[in-house]
């Protein structure tokens, strides 16, 4: 069933059984009402009655009687509103009207009369009277009258029962009517109230429909009022969500098609170089002086090439998890030395001062072969951004944990680049695209990776133009640490702005 019949039928059983409970009670209330109204009438009646027909006898004070004439008098005003009465003495002999139409009072009532007490009645069967014929069914009040406190008659008074009904019949109706009003006006407005409920998830389920098919822009008005809003809520919240992660694998994709124009950009050079040399061997046209010359250039060329492809397949074993790390106990110092000798030329083409701190004893717990490859490429990094200036490599032990800082004194880098530059393929400053070191944008991207497999943290501290220091800390085996496995995930990974 449709979500609007069935809320629609949900209002219609509630407002029904509302309105029925409230009319069935209404109607009760309306009927003891009537009927209570109409006794006091018949008793305002009755004590009328005998006060204008009351005759006390002069003689005997404790005898009296009525006054047929103005009994009759009454009798007929009576009619007229419908009241019947009938006048008994002691004996339960009628007094007035004679006319057989009014049955006797019962013993029961008598005992009542005799104490005072007024009889309310509702004869609701017809009854059967003396003479033969029928009386319908009555609402009537028996009345004891006493004078000088001695019981000297009885009056019952009556409406027919029927003429009662039919004013609590009037009002039932009208309060029919007003209920049926009611309950139609409520079914009016719960319809507005259903469609306009259904409206909103019939937007929010088109809405789905278009983030189905790709339109990540869209966005729904939430005012907060009830749980649609919080799920238009909810809803907005995905789609910036989604929205996000597919600017990100469009930004991945930026990154990687750029990568591959520059791998091809960079590879079609050395492919070239090569090419021309081996046509040159092969014709025979290079001077013999210049083929020892020809032949390490294209040594040089095809390592560079190498070296480009290497990265790019390290990176990926790297990032997949399928490299095994060798992770043992050794002294970082070593490592660090090692990689001032080795980078003491690059340091000296940019004129650079290449210095290390640290203790000679320097514990780490690390692959010794990763750990030299993150401490060369950011000290590459560091030289090649160096003109001039300071490279220093300091080593220091920290609370179960070893810390690496290399801090130059080179161009530096704004905020926005830093956030950037663990990112496969991101270079600052994308014009320099064939640097002497190769420059793939892959260098940090490898070291973040290999930091991560460690359970390290790297960070960044840089200012545009003073200079930038990366710390590097690496975790000392912990116990429960798998030798073998290496592929353990960091707690966190940290540039200077927080977490990456
Ligand atoms: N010490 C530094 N000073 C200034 N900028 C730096 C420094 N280290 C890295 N960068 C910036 O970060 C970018 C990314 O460095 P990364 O080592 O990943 O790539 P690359 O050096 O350009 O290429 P390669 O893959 O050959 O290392 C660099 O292009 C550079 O813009
Ligand atoms: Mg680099």
């Amino acid at each position: 069933m449709k979500m609007i019949y069935q809320q629609m039928l949900g209002f219609f059983m509630v407002i029904a059984f509302t309105i029925l409970l409230l009319g069935f009670s209404f109607a009760r209330m309306t009927k003891s009402f009537v009927y209570d109204s109409t006794w006091q009438r018949l008793e305002k009646c009755s004590d009328s009655l005998i006060q204008q027909s009351l005759i006390v006898n002069d003689k005997s004070e404790s005898n009296v009687s009525f006054n047929t004439q103005t009994l009759k008098t009454s009798e007929s005003l009576l009619e007229n509103q419908s009241v019947h009465f009938t006048l008994f003495n002691l004996k339960n002999q009628v007094i007035f009207p004679n006319n057989g139409l009014s049955t006797k009072i019962t013993k029961k009532d008598w005992e009542h009369l005799k104490r005072d007490q007024i009889v309310r009645k509702v004869s609701s069967r017809s009854a059967k009277l003396e003479n033969g014929q029928t009386r319908p069914a009555m609402i009537e009040v028996l009345k004891p009258y006493y004078y000088k406190k001695k019981l000297v008659a009885a009056v019952v008074a009556g409406s027919f029962i029927s003429d009662v009904n039919s004013n609590v019949d009037k009002i039932n109706r009208n309060l029919l009517t007003g209920l049926g009003i009611a309950l139609i006006m409520s079914m009016i407005v719960s319809f507005f109230i259903a469609s306009r409920l259904n409206r909103r998830v019939a937007k929010l389920r088109s809405a789905a429909n278009q983030v189905a098919n790709g339109n990540y822009d869209i966005r729904l008005p939430s005012k907060g009022r009830d749980e649609i809003d919080q799920l238009i809520g909810d809803f907005n919240h995905m789609t910036d969500s989604l929205q996000k992660a597919d600017q990100e694998i469009e930004r991945q994709e930026e990154r990687r098609q750029e990568f591959l124009a520059d791998a091809a950009h960079e590879m079609r050079t050395p492919l070239t170089t090569i090419s021309g040399i081996l046509e040159g061997i092969k014709y025979d046209v290079i001077p013999a002086e210049s083929r020892d010359q020809s032949l390490d250039l294209m040594t040089n060329e095809t390592q560079r090439l190498i070296r480009l492809v290497n990265e790019n397949l390290d990176y990926e074993k790297i990032r997949t998890n399928s490299i095994q790390l060798d992770r043992r106990h050794f002294n970082a110092y070593d490592v660090l030395s090692n990689v001032i000798e080795q980078l003491a030329n690059k340091a000296k083409d940019a004129k650079d001062e290449l210095i290390l701190h640290s203790p000679k004893d320097l514990p780490i717990y690390a692959d010794y072969d990763r750990f030299s490859q993150i401490v060369i490429n950011i000290t590459t990094n560091a030289l090649q951004f160096t003109e001039n200036g300071k490279v220093t490599i300091t080593g220091e032990r920290g609370y179960n944990e070893t810390i690496v800082r290399i801090a130059d004194t080179g161009i530096g880098m704004t905020e926005d680049q830093q956030k950037n530059i663990f990112e496969r393929y991101y270079k600052a400053d994308a014009s320099r695209r064939s640097g002497k070191y190769g420059e793939s944008g892959l260098g940090l991207a490898i070291v973040h990776q290999l930091v991560k497999q460690h359970g390290g943290k790297i960070s960044v501290s840089s200012k545009l133009n003073e200079g930038t220091t990366f710390t590097i800390i690496l975790p000392d085996e912990q116990q429960g640490d798998d030798k073998e496995s290496g592929t353990k995930q960091p707690d966190e990974i940290q540039t200077k702005d927080g977490e990456l």
